[in-house]
């Protein structure tokens, strides 16, 4: 809840050309609202609340939502946002009279309308690397889980010495890569819009299209945004081009998986698994039909550690202050 207070008589503000004036004036705080249906840790809210506080800006929390009604009212007074994953779409900017910003703490912006954000005036940021490592800890996790076949008690094979193709190399692709090597992996990456030099400097062989990608890789992990291009691009043609007994880890987007394709995949390719921790509109199918070789989380869990979300909140509260006080755009995505 926001609240008014008038300057002090005498303050700097009140003095017009060297005369002291009296107060006509009433100042409401900025209100930064944090909405996120996937709460962030509470040592992170507690970061992010400082900075707002100490910026003079009021923190309002609405965590664990239920209904799109509760975000409506939520940000109808709200200067500015700190979303996750939450929808920011026509309806919510229509809705958030007074916004002028709103920053997904993380780094897929896919859940904001962007163009409807530039046409309500809306600065639209994200928080690129700031929870890369914990998404990339969890591939690693993922895989270790798969091969040794869901800790059910038979007898796995291990990652050291097989080939992991990395799918996109950004800030969470380099830290898999990182981990990857580390455990002994041989590291191949593909990424249109990454020069070769990048990869070799970090121990990553490049290769130049995702089917060389998808044919060399025992394992391919995805990092890969979802966009009108990248959307259903994960189909039975790519797929059919791993090794037998090849594996796809996906961290980054369902939008960029064609389910349909991947499961007809699946049933011709008895020894291929699936691990994701974005749970797919065909999950209950899945666990039918691939019970020992398919896994999602029940819900998305990269980013979800305390230093991840320290790491994404404090960022993004500290862009929300400097874009206030200082203009600052440096995070804009919708420009
Ligand atoms: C991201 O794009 O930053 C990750 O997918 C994390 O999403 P989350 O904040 O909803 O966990």
């Amino acid at each position: 809840m926001g609240f008014s207070y008038l300057i002090p008589v005498g303050h700097p503000e009140n003095h017009i050309k060297g005369k002291t004036v009296e107060l006509t004036t009433t100042f409401t705080p900025m209100k930064v609202l944090v909405a996120t249906e996937k709460p962030f840790a509470k040592v992170a809210v507690e970061g992010i609340r400082k900075v707002v506080e100490e910026a003079g800006y009021t923190l309002v929390l609405l965590e664990k939502y239920t209904h799109k009604q509760q975000l409506l009212e939520a940000v109808a007074d709200a200067d500015a946002m700190i979303v996750r994953s939450d929808i920011v779409d026509k309806e919510v900017l229509d809705a958030a009279k007074q916004l002028k910003i709103v920053v997904r703490a993380g780094a897929g912006y896919d859940n904001i309308d962007l163009a409807e954000a530039t046409a309500h005036n809306v600065v639209a940021m994200n928080t690129p690397g700031q929870n890369s490592n914990a998404v990339a800890e969890l591939a690693l996790g993922l895989m270790v889980y798969a091969v040794r076949n869901f800790y059910n008690g038979t007898s796995g094979t291990e990652l050291m010495g097989k080939t992991l193709g990395i799918h996109a190399f950004g800030n969470v692709g380099r830290n898999v890569a990182r981990i990857a090597k580390g455990f002994g992996m041989n590291v191949i990456a593909f990424d249109a819009y990454c020069p070769d030099d990048a990869m070799t400097a970090a121990g990553v062989t490049p290769v130049h299209s995702a089917q060389e990608l998808y044919k060399q890789a025992d394992i391919v992990s995805l990092h890969i945004p979802a966009t009108p291009e990248t959307k259903q691009s994960i189909n039975y043609a790519l797929l059919s081009l791993m090794p037998k007994g090849a594996m796809l880890v996906n961290t980054a987007r369902k939008e960029v998986i064609n389910e349909g394709e991947l499961i007809q995949f699946m049933q011709e390719r008895q020894d291929f698994k699936y691990v994701t921790d974005i749970m797919p509109a065909s999950d209950m199918k899945m666990q039918e039909l691939f019970a020992d070789r398919y896994f999602a989380t029940p819900k998305k869990m990269g980013a979800q550690t305390a230093e991840a979300n320290i790491n994404a909140g404090i960022a993004a509260a500290r862009q929300i202050v400097d874009f206030l006080k200082n203009g600052n755009t440096r995070f804009q995505v919708n420009k």
